[in-house]
């Protein structure tokens, strides 16, 4: 049977593998549910993208919310990327994983000044700024502090990156971003504001896009208010293009980062700026499809009527796995060990006590109780956005490389989610 998504989680005979391990071993090594990662998907994911910038002028700032594990920060470190952060919990992550701060840019339309003197206090190479309120307030906290921030502004070149609505950032309508039409003179501003020093432009018009020409459209738009902001004396040294490359959930063909990137190339060439630093913050395509969610079937629960619902209920709910709840997302879920016998449609849902907390909805499975499956594509914002709710610790994470497996993180334990929370005095 063959996998959408990455080479690196495929099935050898029978059994599924995630390079040489076997999935249903790490279940029942390190139990479930369980994310369980493929180290040389991340690295071949990374490396197109290193390669199609090759000769360039160039900084890749991994979006630590995709999958924020340090052993993944650590793994991109290592292989020379940069990070883009929105918060000073990331900025910590990305500073414990070995990260150097004059690689890492602070994305986010909501900064605290405290976090803003973080950033500041361990240089940050540069802040992403999203209102003119921001860009005060910055201004503001590097002159008490006797620092300089360097920044970019993130336009909003209003385009439509013909995504889900949640995900898409780059229209009008979006909370993010500074206006097209403001640009010119927010720069101006930024230019006569202390403590205040200009170093790019960037902007982010979605995440799973699965088209080219979106960011074409954002490019030229950015590269006219390039244009514009240079002649009124403003140098920008690097263009920030952000991330939302798309990768294949079930058939959708996205662009490869080699196609896109040479897409872009073509066009910033064309149009005279191909000396300029160029920089991109991919999240989703360089660990989405490199990680599986591993969940034990617990019970079957069958329908009596015959057009009624059969339930595969799973170890594994919304809390681990927000997507399908949160986006209606469609995400591949596969056994780890192929049966025989003919398979029977199921919703496979988790024990949370919400109708919402489903993973897949009619997906046809020879399942038994105690079998083990994975959910496939599920190394991007996965265990990111998982939560406690129902009081379930989170799951544990392996990193696979070729045959060896390493825990990066430990299951929680029920005491761990209340330390810290007190009785009232009696
Ligand atoms: N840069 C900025 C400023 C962003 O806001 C994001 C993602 C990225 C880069 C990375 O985008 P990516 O390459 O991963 O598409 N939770 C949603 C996705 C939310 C994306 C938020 N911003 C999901 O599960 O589909």
């Amino acid at each position: 049977m063959k996998l959408p998504g990455s080479p690196h989680v495929a099935y050898r005979g029978d059994v599924l593998m995630l390079e040489d391990c076997p999935v249903a071993d790490l279940a029942a090594r390190f139990g479930t549910p369980l994310y369980a990662y493929s180290q040389g998907a991340m690295h071949s994911a990374l490396a197109a993208y290193q390669r199609a910038l090759e000769g360039r002028d160039h900084l890749i700032c991994y979006a630590v919310k995709a999958n924020s594990n340090l052993a993944v920060l650590q793994t991109f470190a290592r292989a020379g990327c940069g990070f883009d952060i929105v918060s000073a919990g990331e900025l910590a992550r990305v500073l414990a994983a070995g990260a150097s701060p004059s690689k890492v840019v602070f994305s986010g339309v909501g900064k605290t000044r405290a976090e803003m003197r973080e950033a500041l206090d361990v240089g940050v190479m540069c802040f992403n700024i999203e209102s003119e309120a921001e860009l005060e307030a910055l201004s503001a906290v590097a002159s008490e502090t006797g620092r300089t921030a360097r920044i970019s502004l993130r336009v909003n070149p209003d385009v439509d990156a013909k995504t889900h609505p949640y995900i898409s950032t780059g229209l009008k309508g979006n909370k993010f971003g500074i206006a097209h039409e403001r640009a010119v003179a927010v720069y101006a501003r930024a230019a006569a504001l202390p403590g205040i020093e200009i170093v790019g432009i960037d902007c982010h018009i979605g995440s799973q896009i699965t088209e080219i020409d979106p960011y074409l459209d954002a490019l030229d738009r950015m590269l006219d208010l390039v244009e514009a902001i240079e002649a009124t004396g403003v140098t920008l040294h690097h263009l920030d293009l952000g991330g939302g490359l798309g990768i294949t959930y079930t058939d959708e063909q996205p662009p490869s980062a080699g196609e896109l990137i040479g897409a872009l190339l073509q066009r910033i060439d064309v149009r005279g700026h191909g000396h300029r630093k160029l920089m991109f913050e991919p999240g989703r395509s360089l660990v989405g499809n490199a990680g599986v969610l591993v969940t034990e079937v617990l019970y079957l629960k069958p329908s009596d009527d015959a057009d009624g619902k059969h339930f595969c209920i799973v170890d594994a709910a919304m809390n681990d796995m927000a997507r399908p709840a949160m986006y209606e997302a469609w995400m591949g879920i596969v056994p780890c060990r192929l049966r025989d016998g003919p398979p029977v449609t199921y919703d496979v849902v988790g024990p949370v006590c919400e109708s919402g907390d489903w993973l897949g909805r009619d997906r046809a499975l020879a399942v038994q109780a105690g079998d083990h499956l994975a959910l496939l594509s599920a190394g991007a914002y996965g265990m990111s956005m998982a939560s406690n709710y129902n009081t379930r610790g989170r799951a544990a994470e392996v990193m696979v490389s070729g045959g060896e497996a390493w825990l990066i993180r430990e299951r929680e334990t029920p005491a761990e989610l209340f330390r810290g929370e007190h009785l009232l005095p009696t």
